[in-house]
């Protein structure tokens, strides 16, 4: 029995309500509230990147347990095109020598690309362990129609043997097919996308690989507890699953899965990863031995539907009270500050770079000199 042992998010110290936002834009709240199911975005300041995020993400995890041998990191917000942004992690979090550090990109399928590759990695290897982030910003671009659907985030979890929190089960459908719904070339700093068509994709394939996951496995939509879709904004999961469901009355399966969400917004590949864990901290029902589905959809696309058993444990391992604190925690701010982070982070992958004052999670990028970044721990 392979799994996630635990699960560690974080999300940056600033946050902008859509009400905030659809106002400054002279658009009806009711559209992001309602018509996306979204309330606020995590707003990254110019002191954070995914390096940051991931790092504060992880530590919590790697303290109290035998170093990782493997390091995945999940991410299409890129720092380098050479070198993997785990590395700065596993300096900033002191990992020996001897752990193997990777970058993994398929937009927002990366983490679920990972994690499918940890179990036979740690199948082989049955008493190492692997660490993966997924760490994304979400950026769209000031007044574009994406906006009100970007977010950013980190989450970090261990895979390993006999998990105390879900055990992934063998089995499940994949989809992979050439489409330009969404993409981010080299030089920008925001992702283009055919918003409509990227939705009508994700439930293609999610019926795709429902389809073959059902052929595999034998299960029907009974045989499962609960859901996590991929969570780009709350109202598409919800429209996933009445896709699947084809029953009305299933809205508790997937309610609690788009709690974090709804607040943190998109966070690209560490979002099915928000919504395992918004499920099993917020869903008062014991879900021990359970079965979850789970939905992953990268854009682009590759798309893999699988499903794994919430183990006895499962609540000693949680850390709702650190998450929720943190999210709760956040600072509001108005639209023309998050116009001013915004731009300022767009200046991040430039030769220079001298970050204003901001609040920060553990670690901060402390500024770029000739290409360079430079990280430091929180004093
Ligand atoms: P839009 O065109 O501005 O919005 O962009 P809309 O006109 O489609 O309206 C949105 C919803 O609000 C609609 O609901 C409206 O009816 C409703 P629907 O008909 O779809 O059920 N609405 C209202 N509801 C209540 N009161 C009102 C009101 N007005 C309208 N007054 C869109 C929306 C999501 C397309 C845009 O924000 C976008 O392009 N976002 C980015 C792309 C995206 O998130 N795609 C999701 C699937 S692809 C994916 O998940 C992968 C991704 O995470 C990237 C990766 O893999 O790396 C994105």
């Amino acid at each position: 029995m392979i799994g996630i042992d635990a699960i560690s998010l974080y999300t940056p110290r600033y946050m902008l309500k859509l009400e905030e936002l659809a106002k400054s834009r002279g658009i009806d709240p009711a559209k992001y509230t309602v018509g996306l199911g979204q309330f606020a975005m995590s707003i990254m300041p110019p002191a954070e990147d995914i390096v940051t995020m991931a790092a504060s993400a992880a530590l919590p995890l790697i303290k109290d347990r035998k170093p990782p041998s493997l390091l995945l990191f999940a991410t299409e917000s890129g720092v380098d095109h050479s070198k993997a942004a785990g590395i700065w992690v596993h300096k900033l979090l002191n990992l020996p020598s001897s752990c193997r550090v990777l970058e993994i990109k398929q937009a927002c399928y990366s983490a679920t690309g990972a994690l499918q590759l940890a179990i036979p990695y740690v199948k082989a290897n049955p008493t190492e362990e692997v660490l993966i982030i997924a760490s994304d910003n979400a950026r769209y671009g000031i007044g574009t129609a994406g906006e009100p659907t970007q977010g950013c985030g980190a989450a970090a979890f261990i895979v390993k043997a006999n998990p105390h929190l879900i055990a992934i089960e063998e089995g499940s459908g994949l989809f992979t097919d050439h489409v330009m719904d969404f993409w981010r070339p080299n030089h920008l700093d925001t992702a283009l996308v055919d918003g409509k068509y990227s939705a009508r994709i994700y439930l293609t394939a999610l019926e795709a690989c429902w389809k073959e996951y059902a052929a595999k496995t034998g299960r029907s939509f009974e045989d499962h507890a609960r859901f996590c879709y991929h969570l780009p904004f709350s109202k598409m999961a919800e429209k996933a699953h009445e896709r699947l469901s084809k029953h009305a009355n299933t809205h508790d399966l997937v309610a609690h899965s788009l709690l974090y969400t709804k607040e943190i917004g998109n966070s690209y590949s560490a979002s099915l990863y928000f919504g395992l864990a918004s499920l099993l901290e917020n869903d008062k029902e014991d879900l021990s031995n359970k079965r979850i589905g789970l939905f992953s959809y990268g854009s682009g696309c590759v798309a893999e539907f699988f499903s794994g058993i919430v183990q006895p444990s499962y609540r000693k391992t949680l850390r709702q009270d650190a998450h929720q604190t943190l999210f709760s925690a956040r600072k509001e701010i108005s639209c023309p500050e998050y116009e001013a982070y915004f731009r300022e982070c767009g200046n991040q992958n430039k030769e220079e770079f001298d970050p204003s004052e901001c609040q920060t999670g553990a670690f901060r990028l402390a500024g770029i000199q000739k290409y360079i970044r430079d990280y430091q721990p929180l004093a």
